[in-house]
């Protein structure tokens, strides 16, 4: 009964703050311009770079709306000071902020909202200072994991960070919903190695870890960021990695028997030696025959050792597979994120810092699911049939195991740890608009159909493959209920200190948007 009251209060409270009204945004501007010095860069409609600052950082045609009337403007800070002052003038006019670092949100949650908002865009905010002796490093969310392998790598050859393996991903959003990549079974997820962070509250204030307090801290690493706060920058420690590593990529299709060499990839892959990432994406490619379509398996591998060693390994634990030594290539950590990237061997690593700022040129939809027993043949058959619907989808099969079975699943509020045989990535890329509601509806069905072999009650979701079909809320609104349902999803256990931590620091439910984290107290 008291859960029921207190939820009843907070949406009241909800919804009276989310009436922004054109008087609120007359005044939004005049207070944000006290409060900074005029040189801060506040974009508006009548801005004529407005659109193309809106869309450099929009990576979802099917998400990115230029012409949304409800952006009132866009707040690029180049000061702390100015992610202090748009809160507390978009606080005071009941305006709505999307706070946006990378914009590699599945659902552009960082860049779009159904009520009047602002965009507190923080890609100015990038820079990052590496301490050798010490391991560790800072960098701002504005920062793009290409910059910061980068710098990592210009100071050490042999330290390295465990994150994606896309250069352009923001470390603002990416490590606050987890950060998945290749190091993942010897090292854990980037959350794993935050040690401080500095955030913005919702009074304005500069917290650290240790003014934050453990709750606040805990609940920003795998809780997301944009239910807490604003993040500034992350302290991040660094993990050792050998001078060379080694990577392959070899592919198979149906024809030449991948379904039986994936079903032993999921036999093994996670418990192979925690150096070695396996992971296998299956994908649409072209047939034998020009118009036909079929799925290859592409096995992308990554080890923390010798070409040498890896054909041992692999030749014992996966014959099936073919692996030749031509295929292997050394490298140093840098340029294997070269190789996740998909540059072809050889390419500069100076690409790694670039940041393409046209328009996002294709649409798509991802989802995700946890794997913990073996999916049998016939399951796999049934995937591949509705895969072949699609003209362009790919899969990821993410091992787990190593590490990942060790860390508690509340050591952070990224839940998904032990029990996982792997993880699976659906992402369904198009181009033209006329074919999004078809693929909306295949990926629908994708799902249904795996359903049997994934995990259930509930079935779990990864964060940053954000997908509002898990349970969604309207922009202005959050309710409770209905967050409970995606919360479930993506926190299992964790969901209800992260309530509680958000209504400890957020009661009046400011930092909200379609999947945040609900203020309830814990009883
Ligand atoms: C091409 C591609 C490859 C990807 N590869 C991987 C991968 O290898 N591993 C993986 O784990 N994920 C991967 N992702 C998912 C990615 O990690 C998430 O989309 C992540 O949220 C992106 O962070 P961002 O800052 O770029 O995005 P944004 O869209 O800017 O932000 C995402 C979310 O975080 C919030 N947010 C952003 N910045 C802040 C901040 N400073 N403070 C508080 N909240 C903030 C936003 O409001 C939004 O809710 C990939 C996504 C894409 C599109
Ligand atoms: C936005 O509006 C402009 C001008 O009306 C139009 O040319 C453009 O196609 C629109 N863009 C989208 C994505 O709707
Ligand atoms: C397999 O990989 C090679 C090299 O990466 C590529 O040229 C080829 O097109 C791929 N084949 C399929 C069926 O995807
Ligand atoms: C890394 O890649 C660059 C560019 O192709 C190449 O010149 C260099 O030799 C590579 N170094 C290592 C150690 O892999
Ligand atoms: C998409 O649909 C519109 C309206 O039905 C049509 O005019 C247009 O030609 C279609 N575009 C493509 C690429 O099929």
């Amino acid at each position: 009964m008291k859960v029921v009251i207190v939820s009843i209060l907070v949406l009241l409270v909800l919804v009276s703050y989310a009436k922004a009204t054109t008087q609120n945004v007359e005044t939004f501007l005049p207070c944000l311009r006290f409060r900074t010095n005029p040189e801060h860069p506040i974009y508006t409609p009548d801005n004529p770079t407005f659109v193309s600052t809106y869309l450099s950082y929009t990576k979802n045609k099917r998400c990115s709306n230029p012409n949304n009337t409800n952006l009132l403007a866009i707040v690029a800070a180049t000061h702390e000071s100015h992610v202090q002052a748009t809160l507390v003038c978009a606080k005071i006019n009941g305006i709505q902020i999307r706070i946006r670092s990378g914009g590699h949100d599945y659902e552009g949650l960082s860049y779009i909202s159904s009520v009047p908002f602002v965009i507190l865009d923080m890609n100015n905010l990038r820079s990052i200072t590496v301490d050798v002796p010490n391991k560790k490093a800072w960098v701002e969310a504005g920062a793009t994991l290409g910059e910061l392998y980068t710098k990592i790598s210009e100071a050490s050859k042999t330290l390295a960070f465990p994150g994606g393996t896309c250069p352009t991903l923001g470390a603002g959003g990416h490590i606050a919903g987890g950060g998945y990549g290749n190091l993942i079974r010897k090292y854990g997820i980037s959350v794993d190695h935050v040690v401080d962070a500095k955030l913005v509250d919702v009074n304005g204030n500069i917290l650290d870890r240790s003014s934050m307090g453990e709750d606040l801290f805990w609940a920003i690493r795998g809780g997301g960021g944009a239910s807490f706060g604003v993040i500034l920058s992350w302290k991040i420690n660094l993990v050792e990695v050998p001078e060379i590593l080694t990577v392959f990529k070899v592919n198979k299709t149906l024809e030449q028997g991948a379904t039986d060499v994936l079903y032993n990839w999921q036999l093994v892959s996670s418990k192979l030696p925690p150096e070695l990432f396996l992971r296998a994406m299956p994908q649409i490619t072209k047939g034998a025959k020009s118009g036909e379509k079929t799925i290859a398996v592409k096995f992308y591998a990554q080890f923390l050792g010798s070409a040498e060693t890896l054909m041992e390994i692999i030749n014992k634990k996966l014959p099936g597979l073919g692996l030749k030594h031509e295929d292997c290539h050394e490298m140093s950590w840098i340029n294997t994120t070269l190789f996740w990237g998909n540059f072809p061997i050889g390419t500069p690593a100076s690409v790694l810092l670039d940041r393409p700022t046209g328009p996002p040129g294709a649409f798509s939809k991802g989802k995700s699911d946890y794997v913990k027993k073996t999916i049998p043949k016939e399951g796999m058959e049934k995937l591949w049939k509705t895969m072949l619907k699609f003209n362009n989808l790919w899969m990821q099969w993410n091992p787990y195991g190593g590490v990942m079975d060790e860390i508690p699943s509340d050591a952070t509020a990224f839940p998904h740890r032990k029990g996982n045989l792997f993880k699976i990535q659906y992402f369904a890329l198009w181009t033209d608009a006329n074919a999004t509601s078809l693929n909306l509806g295949l990926m629908k069905e994708l799902y249904e159909v795996a359903e049997p072999y994934v995990s259930s009650n509930p079935r779990e979701a990864f964060l940053n493959y954000r997908d509002n079909d898990v349970g969604s809320n309207p922009s202005g609104e959050t309710s409770v209920e209905e967050a409970k349902i995606y919360g479930t999803k993506y926190f299992l256990g964790n969901l209800e200190r992260l309530m509680d931590v958000k209504a400890k620091y957020d009661p009046e439910n400011f930092f909200r948007y379609e999947q945040s984290i609900p203020p309830v107290l814990a009883m």
